[in-house]
């Protein structure tokens, strides 16, 4: 078998050699970008080593050569090392069978050229649950790409995840594009991952009631799914998917049906070229009680009730992915929990441009994501206010790119640190609360809305707080890097260290409190100690966010 495979190989590489296709560093599997898992913690390796992703989510319609003019001094000014980019299929494939990838080569050229890395966004059969992106000859034949039918037997807008043909041509479609990911960018891994289709799901009816859709839930749940989701309610352990799900059965297998057409098409581009993959999803509401698809969310999309449908049918998918678009630091948090699992790294693809969404990504970053991708970040005057900033200006730009310029020049080690589980973050939650971080050996307490110098409780603070304490804007992310030594980053916000062991002394101080940044050989450089008015009241992180190298020590 290996010397078969060897030998094909061989000769293939000879032809393609002939050709002139091979360039002198070929693809290489190991620094090829990937995810590792270790400890229930997850990497992303980029050129052999854990990446951050500090990312720009571009406008849907920035998908052109010329709009990406407007692309790329929004990305600049942000100081985003990663784009990530819609591909869609109707601009691959307008006529059947003929593939066009000239955008694709222009924005991997220019993303090149700009020293950014790139997520492909594969925007397929479902773009936001809709068949909008598949091409005039898919999008408008019902016969050959079958329409989904409720459950009175009406078609309704989105495609049905049981139509052969259309899943034949969406997987022919995205290999094709892989295939020229491959070719083009195997020597250099411009691009460092692919999303596969977008915010899937279905809208006004929890599953397809199509023949072949009924067939197949009158069929018993397949193992894998068996094996990897439990009933909410404990019902029958094996059989149909109403003897086993009851109540959720339709959305359960609205999310198997979506899960096993993704799962064909990544595992057919990750057959032609193996980069990471994975999906994202509208979220449902993360803090109501659990309870059957009611009209409430897009049915079968990769929410967090359903994830372990989508491992179980989807291995070839890495993760499934929140798009966060509710600023409560409730759902947030929820949010983070219940997607970030051992079995599943935390990757934010998208969270909204409006500036109370920028403190969250310290708390992204600090539990250790792969990354962020705020939504929305191009001069495309255009705003997705409610979801996100009202603004179509540099003002949308404004809260994050100082948080990505503080993390910027660490961002390797940040990556490494959080791989090592060194790393911790948190937001200003709406009700203002102080709030705490478990340190080994201390505790990091953290609190908001107060000037830099004094208590919150002195008189002539209490009366005049300061502009800040009613906005939510505070955030901190640390890193332990020693025993007693911890990286912080922070803006609007006051950060005291204290001891949870004395280890037989009498109490602890700061040692010394660093401001300053690591440069680019990772040697830490030191602008200025605070000490002082800029120490005795705590660390107090203001607008602008800064990295601090604090030592603490006990006496
Ligand atoms: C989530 C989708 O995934 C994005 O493509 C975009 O449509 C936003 N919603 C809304 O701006």
């Amino acid at each position: 078998m290996f010397k078969l495979f060897h030998i094909a190989s061989l000769l293939a590489l000879a032809a393609m050699s002939a050709l002139g296709a091979v360039s002198a560093q070929a693809d290489t599997p190991q620094i090829r970008p990937h995810l590792v898992e270790r400890e229930g913690r997850q990497a992303l390796m980029v050129d052999g080593a854990p990446f951050l992703v500090l990312g720009a989510q571009v406008h849907n319609s920035s998908n052109y050569p010329a709009a990406l003019k407007k692309v790329w001094p929004a990305v600049q000014d942000m100081h985003a090392n990663t784009v990530a980019v819609p591909v869609a299929w109707e601009q691959v494939e307008p006529v059947e069978g003929r593939f066009d990838f000239s955008f694709v080569d222009t924005l991997v050229a220019q993303a090149r050229e700009h020293r950014v890395r790139l997520v492909v966004l594969w925007f397929g059969t479902w773009k936001n649950t809709s068949p909008q992106y598949t091409p005039a000859w898919v999008k408008f034949d019902n016969q050959r790409f079958p329409r989904m039918l409720d459950k009175d037997g009406k078609p309704i807008y989105c495609l049905s995840p049981w139509g052969e043909e259309t899943l034949r041509a969406d997987k022919r479609a995205f290999t094709a594009l892989m295939a020229h990911l491959r070719k083009i960018d195997q020597d250099r891994y411009t691009v460092i991952m692919v999303q596969v289709e977008n915010e899937v799901g279905t809208w006004g009816s929890v599953r397809d009631f199509g023949a072949k859709a009924q067939a197949a839930f009158e069929q018993d749940v397949p193992l894998a799914v068996l094996r990897a989701k439990k009933s909410p309610v404990p019902l029958a352990a094996s059989g149909n998917w109403r003897a086993v799900y009851g109540d959720y059965a339709d959305e359960y297998f609205h999310a198997f049906s979506m899960a096993r057409y993704i799962e064909e098409i990544a595992k057919a581009g990750r057959a032609v070229y193996d980069l990471p993959m994975y999906v994202n999803n509208a979220l449902r509401d993360s803090l109501a009680p659990m309870a059957p698809w009611s009209g409430n969310f897009a049915s079968g999309g990769p929410t967090y009730d359903v994830i372990d449908i989508y491992k179980a049918a989807a291995p070839h998918i890495d993760i499934v992915a929140p798009d966060i678009y509710s600023p409560d630091s409730r759902q947030v948090l929820a949010t983070m929990n219940n997607f970030q699992r051992p079995d599943n790294a935390l990757w934010v693809p998208e969270i909204g441009n409006a500036a109370p969404y920028a403190r969250y990504l310290y708390a992204i970053l600090g539990r250790g994501a792969l990354g962020v991708t705020p939504f929305g970040m191009d001069d495309a005057n255009y705003s997705n206010f409610p979801l996100g900033s009202q603004h179509t200006d540099a003002r949308v730009l404004a809260p994050f790119a100082p948080i990505y310029a503080a993390f910027g020049p660490m961002q390797r080690q940040w990556a490494r640190w959080a791989f090592e589980g060194r790393t911790q973050g948190l937001a200003e939650a709406q009700d203002h609360a102080d709030q705490s971080l478990a340190l080994k050996g201390w505790k990091a307490n953290i609190s908001f809305g107060q000037w830099q110098f004094g208590e919150k409780d002195w008189p002539q603070n209490a009366k005049a707080p300061p502009p800040h304490a009613s906005e939510l804007l505070g955030a901190v992310a640390i890193a332990q890097i020693g025993a007693n030594e911890f990286v912080i980053v922070g803006q609007y916000a006051r950060v005291r260290i204290e001891p949870t062991e004395l280890q037989g002394k009498l109490g602890a101080l700061i040692d010394s409190a660093e401001e300053g940044q690591f440069d680019a050989t990772g040697r830490w450089v030191m602008t200025r100690r605070w000490n002082g008015d800029q120490a005795d009241y705590g660390l107090n992180f203001s607008a602008r966010p800064v990295v601090l190298k604090v030592k603490m020590g006990r006496y």
